[in-house]
């Protein structure tokens, strides 16, 4: 099979940025995705529904003219402030579909993120009543705790507790990276769901430093060991709906990532569903993956599988080695710069 042609997928867990690097970056989702879930790790955080109408209406004006009909759906920002009335308009706005939390300190723009869920203790149920998703960062964030460990150490100190305290609250446990979050997602009672990233499911720690160290692949969570990278290959093709496409394509200039404390984040836009097809191709499971990038995701979110269709072409090209960034005055680094792509999008 040379041409693979799915339903126009859609990309749950994104970040887009804002201003010019946004609207350097938004045509590569628009382009390959019909909806995506956009982040709000801005600064200052998107907080309100106000904020998050407002930025979406950034996003559409950005939009050339081959990317119109492109919908981005939006994420609030969680913060110890959160109130119940703001979480109840957000669940009556059909544009916002998700509460993001991040715990204080996990990633990038991350200060404004929870210090002790207990303060979100109203929020939650408002949640919980309303049915609004909540999309999480698991990790723990005490720098005691090993780096590599911080993703398992949520599961047991932060998500099992918030779900037996909230048995109703559908969670999106966001680019899973170990063992025990796949296992856990599997397993788990209720309503809960996890995206993968292609970073995750294609490469494990040692890409980090092959031959020295390697900033681009720099994410977070961080790279893990091979038998995780194992443990998500099999959760994302083997036809669980509650395993689905977010790329987490996260841009920062190819500056602000080769420095001496480089930014978290692999932007996989411009070739992510390349990437992904190239992952269950390489399973023999390319008949899977119209599932995981184009239904599950969006039967979880309660919307229908859009009715466009895209077409993934089987050959040969390479990564480009960097793309102009914001307004061309940077650059901006691809996800496996540089590497050969069995796959691309016929436009
Ligand atoms: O690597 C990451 N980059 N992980 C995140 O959680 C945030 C993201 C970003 O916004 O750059
Ligand atoms: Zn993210």
């Amino acid at each position: 099979m040379n041409d693979l042609v799915i339903p126009k997928p859609d990309d749950w867990h994104l970040h887009l940025r804002d201003g010019r690097a946004m609207a350097s970056v938004v045509g590569y989702t628009a382009r390959s995705f019909g909806r995506a879930l956009v982040m709000p790790n801005l600064r200052p955080p998107v907080v309100s529904v106000e904020m998050a109408l407002a930025y979406r209406d950034r996003i559409l004006k950005a939009l050339g003219p081959a990317e119109q009909g492109f919908n981005p759906y939006m994420a609030l920002y969680l913060t110890d402030n959160t109130s119940a009335q703001e979480v109840r308009r957000a669940a009556e706005t059909p544009e916002v579909l998700a509460y993001k939390l991040y715990p204080a300190g996990a990633t990038t723009n991350s200060d404004s993120g929870v210090t002790d869920l207990s303060r979100c203790h109203a929020a939650l149920e408002a949640m919980q009543e309303t049915g609004m998703v909540l999309c999480v960062h698991g990790e723990v964030t005490d720098h005691q705790v090993d780096v590599f460990d911080r993703e398992a150490r949520f599961i047991e100190d932060v998500l099992i507790p918030l779900r037996a305290t909230f048995p109703g609250l559908r969670i999106v446990f966001e680019h899973v990276t170990t063992k025990e979050a796949a296992d856990y997602v599997r397993q788990a009672e209720g309503s809960i769901a996890a995206t993968i990233t292609p970073q995750h499911l294609l490469f494990n720690r040692n890409s980090l430093f092959k031959g020295g160290l390697r900033p681009h692949y720099y994410c977070l969570p961080v790279l893990k060991r091979e038998p995780h990278r194992q443990a998500l290959l099999q959760v994302a093709t083997s036809g669980s709906p509650r395993f689905f496409l977010g790329t987490d394509s996260a841009p920062h200039s190819k500056d602000a990532k080769e420095m001496d404390c480089g930014c978290a984040g692999c932007f996989s836009a411009p070739h992510a569903m390349a990437l992904y097809a190239q992952v269950f191709d390489g399973l023999g499971c390319l008949d899977r993956l119209a599932d995981f990038a184009s239904r599950f995701g969006a039967q979880f979110y309660g919307l229908p599988v859009s009715e466009q269709t895209i077409t993934l072409t089987r050959g040969q090209s390479t990564i480009e080695t960097s793309l102009p960034y914001e307004d061309g005055d940077a650059q901006i680094v691809p996800l496996a710069a540089g590497e050969p792509l069995g796959w691309q999008l016929s436009l």
